[in-house]
C-alpha cells in the first residue's frame, strides 16, 4: 500500500519533470535577450530598438542566415492576367510576373493573388507554395508553373494547404509564388537570384552571404515591394506566412522586413520558431548536414556545438516586436518540436512586454488544440507535419483581431 502509494509519487514527480524540466533547464543555458553585448540589461523599448534589436540582427544576419550581398530592385512588373470574376465571382484574381536583372541575367518569378471584392481595407496572406501556383488550387486560368525539380505537379496537388475559397470569404486576400523561382532547394547555387548578385567571377556565396532561406526571405520582401504598388489592397495589412521551411523563410522575412504587419510560423521547427539548445527531433548539427544551402556558411561552425550560439532562436522572433506573431505546431511533429517552438515564442515575450503588450504568458505547454490567440500567438495542432484548414482558421481569427 505504502509502497504503492511512493510509486505513485514517484512516477507523478517524473511527468512532473518531464512537463517542467526543459523549460527550466533551457531558461539558465539561453543567451540573454536583454541583455546587450556590453553587458547593459535592457529595460525600456527604445534601448532594445536602438542597441539590442540591431545586435541580434547582426548576429543573425552574419552567423545563420547570411546577409543579402547587394541591392535587386524588381526591375519590370507584368500583369499577365486578371479577372474580377474569379471563385464564381467572389474574388479578383491576378497573376503578375516580376523580372529582375543582374550581371547580364534575368529572374522572374510568378505571383498569383485572390483577393476579396468589395472591401476596401483586408488583411493579405503571403507566402510561398511548395510546387507552383497551379498546385495550390483547381482553378484552369492559373498558369502551370516551370518545374525545377522533376515533373510538374498536377493542379490542386497543394490545395490542402491553401483553402483559398475559405480565405476569400473570411474576407481576406491571398497572394503566392513558387519559392524555387527565387532560388533552388538544392545545393545548388548556379541559378535562382545567386548569379545575379555575383562579383566578378563568383561561384557561390561567401561565407557570411546568404543561403536558401534568407534568399526566400529576401523574395517575400519583393513580393511585398509589388504588393505596396497594386491598388487592388492594402499592403499596410500584409501578413507574410509560410509552412516549414518556408516558415523558417517567413520568419526571417519578417524579423527583417518590418513593413510586414504580421508573421505566421507554421511547423518552421529547426532554424525557424525553434529554441535549438535542448531541442528535440531535428538539431542544428541535422539540419546544416542535410540542408547545407540553407544557412550560410558561418552556420556550420554551429554543428555539434550549439551551445557556442550567442544567440537563440527565441530572439529571432523577438525581431518581430511588437506586430502580432503567430507560432503553431502540430502533435505528431516531433522533428520540429512543438515544446521548442512554443517555449521560443513564450521567451521571446519579453520583448513584446517592453512594449506594453501581452504576449504567452507561462512556460507550461498548452493543450492540443485550444489556441492561444493574442499578440504572441499559439497553437498545437492534432496531428502530422502540415499546413491545414484548422491552422487557417485560426490564422484568420488572428488577422481579424489583430491586423487593424
Ligand atoms: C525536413 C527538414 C525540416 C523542414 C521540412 C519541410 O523535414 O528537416 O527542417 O522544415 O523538411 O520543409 O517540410
Amino acid at each position: 500500500m505504502i509502497k504503492n502509494k511512493h510509486a505513485k509519487l514517484f512516477v507523478g514527480f517524473f511527468l512532473f519533470l518531464m512537463q517542467h524540466s526543459f523549460a527550466q533547464n533551457d531558461l539558465s543555458q539561453l543567451p540573454p535577450l536583454l541583455v546587450s553585448q556590453n553587458g547593459k540589461s535592457i529595460s525600456t523599448k527604445e534601448q532594445w530598438e536602438k542597441t539590442r534589436r540591431p545586435e541580434i540582427k547582426d548576429m543573425f544576419e552574419l552567423q545563420m542566415y547570411g546577409k543579402v550581398p547587394g541591392k535587386l530592385k524588381i526591375a519590370s512588373v507584368k500583369i499577365l492576367e486578371m479577372d474580377n470574376q474569379a471563385l464564381n465571382g467572389k474574388a479578383i484574381r491576378k497573376q503578375v510576373r516580376l523580372t529582375f536583372k543582374g550581371n547580364g541575367k534575368e529572374l522572374a518569378v510568378e505571383m498569383l493573388m485572390y483577393l476579396p471584392k468589395g472591401k476596401k481595407s483586408f488583411v493579405t496572406f503571403l507566402g510561398y507554395n511548395f510546387n507552383g501556383n497551379h498546385s495550390t488550387i483547381s482553378d484552369t486560368s492559373v498558369h502551370i508553373a516551370k518545374a525545377w525539380n522533376g515533373p510538374s505537379k498536377p493542379r490542386s496537388a497543394e490545395s490542402a494547404r491553401w483553402p483559398i475559397e475559405t480565405i476569400i470569404q473570411s474576407g481576406c486576400g491571398v497572394a503566392t509564388m513558387y519559392y524555387w523561382d527565387i532560388a533552388p532547394d538544392r545545393n545548388d547555387f548556379t541559378i535562382g537570384v545567386y548569379p545575379l548578385l555575383y562579383k566578378q567571377n563568383q561561384l557561390k556565396p561567401a561565407d557570411d552571404e546568404w543561403g536558401a532561406l534568407a534568399a526566400w526571405a529576401w523574395g517575400l520582401s519583393r513580393g511585398l515591394d509589388y504588393l505596396e504598388t497594386d491598388k487592388n489592397l492594402d499592403a499596410k495589412k500584409v501578413i507574410v506566412i509560410g509552412h516549414s521551411r518556408l516558415g523558417k523563410a517567413s520568419l526571417w522575412a519578417g524579423a527583417l522586413d518590418q513593413r510586414f504587419a504580421g508573421v505566421i510560423s507554421n511547423c518552421s521547427g529547426s532554424g525557424g520558431a525553434a529554441i535549438s539548445r535542448g531541442k528535440e527531433g531535428e538539431t542544428i548539427t541535422k539540419l546544416n548536414a542535410n540542408f547545407p544551402m540553407w544557412a550560410c556558411g558561418n552556420f556550420k561552425k554551429y554543428s555539434n556545438n550549439e551551445s557556442a550560439l550567442p544567440f537563440d532562436q527565441h530572439m529571432l522572433l523577438a525581431m518581430i516586436a511588437p506586430r502580432p506573431l503567430y507560432v503553431a505546431s502540430a502533435s505528431e511533429d516531433l522533428w520540429a518540436d512543438p515544446k521548442s517552438e512554443y517555449l521560443s515564442a513564450f521567451y521571446a515575450s519579453d520583448v513584446y512586454k517592453l512594449y506594453g503588450l501581452k504576449g504567452i504568458e507561462t512556460n507550461v505547454f498548452p493543450k492540443v488544440e485550444d489556441p492561444i490567440i493574442g499578440q504572441v500567438s499559439y497553437h498545437i495542432r492534432n496531428g502530422k507535419h502540415d499546413i491545414l484548414l484548422y491552422d487557417w482558421n485560426n490564422y484568420i481569427q488572428f488577422a481579424h483581431q489583430l491586423i487593424k
